[in-house]
């Protein structure tokens, strides 16, 4: 499983779970099979279920913040977990459990910290807030080893100055999905947002 594969992790906030399937069935279709579900609603687990039944599907939990959230999000079917710090024992929860997760890492200090854990792949949270690519660009220089996936403010109108960077896999984000499609069932609309990102994706070579 390779989670950088297509560049791009679609964040999803799911209030109901009647959405998850035509929402993964337009993700496969549109070409990106992968969907960060954030535990932060009711349907959450519910949709992560729904969504990994979905043939050629990825599913991971977001917004990870308890041990306990890596146990049930993993029962429900996550595949890859996302936390937005740091926080040792919900790493150790997720290695327990055999999925990857990439914690947020901001400072060299939380990456020293991921480091001693045996991680490689952080989340940069809020990417916008903390540098954007320059950000990482600084930070990222005395870790040779780490790779960042930038989070909070990516777009398709920025998108591309992080996936220059020799050291961003991928970029992650909500603008893919954004509410308002979502809750109007306008899955064509989210369609063209995922083809448009992909399109950018291309264009880097
Ligand atoms: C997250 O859950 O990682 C962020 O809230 C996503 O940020 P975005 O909505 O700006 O993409």
């Amino acid at each position: 499983m390779d989670l950088f594969a297509h560049r791009i992790i679609p964040i999803v906030v799911i209030h109901d779970a009647e959405d998850a399937y035509p929402l993964a069935r337009t993700l496969v279709e549109a070409g990106l099979p992968i969907a960060e579900v954030t535990f932060r609603t009711e349907a959450a687990a519910e949709s992560i279920a729904i969504m990994s039944e979905v043939e050629g599907m990825t599913v991971g939990a977001g917004t990870v913040v308890t041990p306990d959230q890596v146990e049930f999000a993993v029962e429900s079917g996550a595949q890859f977990l996302i936390s937005p710090g740091l926080r040792a024992d919900i790493v150790r929860e997720a290695q327990l459990q055999g999925k990857p997760i990439l914690p947020g890492c901001i400072t060299p200090g939380d990456i020293m910290a991921a480091q001693a854990l045996g991680i490689n792949t952080v989340k940069f949270f809020p990417a916008d807030r903390f540098g954007g690519p320059e950000g990482i660009a600084g930070l990222s220089a005395p870790f040779a080893t780490t790779q960042f996936v930038p989070t909070g403010g990516v777009s398709a109108s920025n998108m591309a100055g992080y996936l220059r960077l020799p050291c961003v896999p991928a970029v992650a984000g909500s603008w893919m999905v954004p509410q308002h499609l979502l809750e109007t069932g306008d899955f064509d609309g989210i369609a063209a947002l995922v083809r448009e990102a992909l399109g950018i994706v291309a264009s880097l070579g």
